[in-house]
């Protein structure tokens, strides 16, 4: 059985004394949930989050990371020195950074081995467009990004390696995929994972719906068979609405 995974990204948001009070707020919220509790915050937050997450069930993302250890990139960060302080997880290839930042599957697959060297682990994210969906080829863009994600990893590091499955066109938009939807394109991602590394791995692998979840579409989502949970933009701010879709089964 597999636990759902429930992390918020912040994206560009919150000050650090920002990150502290709503940390400190949803601590004891989400105290006695069954999932997994990640909040990924912007790098200037890393270490508040950290420190104040320390004792609490709330585990801390960072929102990218560069695939080199070390040297002449200015503004990047690696995973060398997200682990060094304590991070655990981190988000690559959010469809933001695709779009904005020129990342590829390529530098995709890149950040997700240099994560796995450096000990933190993955939530990979993957999602058509709008116009990918009418289209009609939602399935294939989906699992042909999932398939040069991943590429080169071990059995080992893809169950490891969390997928945020998230329709481009539900993100900050409102428009939230059918949980019908959601799940079928689920599957299909899991399949794909199936055909490639064998039916443990995508048994176990986690992959979560992304796109304008709040507290009340958590519970019909995170319901369905294939969606182990979600990673939340807007609705992981405040923290008693995160933590209601925390606690989107109690
Ligand atoms: P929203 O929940 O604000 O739609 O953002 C989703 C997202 O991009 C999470 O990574």
């Amino acid at each position: 059985m597999r636990k759902k995974v429930i992390a918020g990204n912040w994206k560009m948001n919150m000050l650090p004394n920002e990150a502290i009070s709503m940390i400190t707020e949803l601590a004891p919220l989400v105290k006695d949930t069954n999932s997994e509790v990640i909040l990924c915050v912007p790098y200037t937050d890393l270490f508040y989050a950290l420190l104040t997450a320390q004792e609490t069930n709330i585990k801390i993302g960072a929102q990218n990371m560069h695939w080199e250890e070390k040297g002449a990139y200015t503004g990047e960060v690696s995973g060398q020195m997200l682990k060094s302080i304590g991070v655990e997880y981190v988000i690559i290839g959010h469809s933001e950074r695709r779009q904005y930042f020129a990342e590829t599957d390529e530098t995709v697959n890149k950040k997700i081995k240099a994560a796995f060297a450096n000990g933190l682990k993955p939530i990979v994210c993957v999602g058509e467009t709008l116009e990918q969906k009418e289209a009609g080829i939602t399935e294939q863009i989906i699992t042909n990004q999932t398939k040069l994600a991943l590429e080169g990893l071990t059995n080992e590091q893809v169950k490891n390696t969390i997928i945020a499955y998230e329709p481009i066109w539900a993100i900050g938009t409102g428009k939230t995929a059918t949980s019908e939807d959601a799940n079928n394109s689920i599957k299909a991602i899991r399949n794909k994972i199936l055909e490639i590394y064998g039916n443990e791995v995508a048994e176990d692998v986690i992959i979560q719906y992304g796109g304008s979840v709040k507290s009340s579409n958590a519970k019909e989502l995170f319901g369905a068979s294939d969606i182990d949970g979600g990673l939340v933009g807007g609705a992981s701010l405040k923290a008693e609405e995160f933590s209601k879709i925390v606690n989107y089964d109690k």
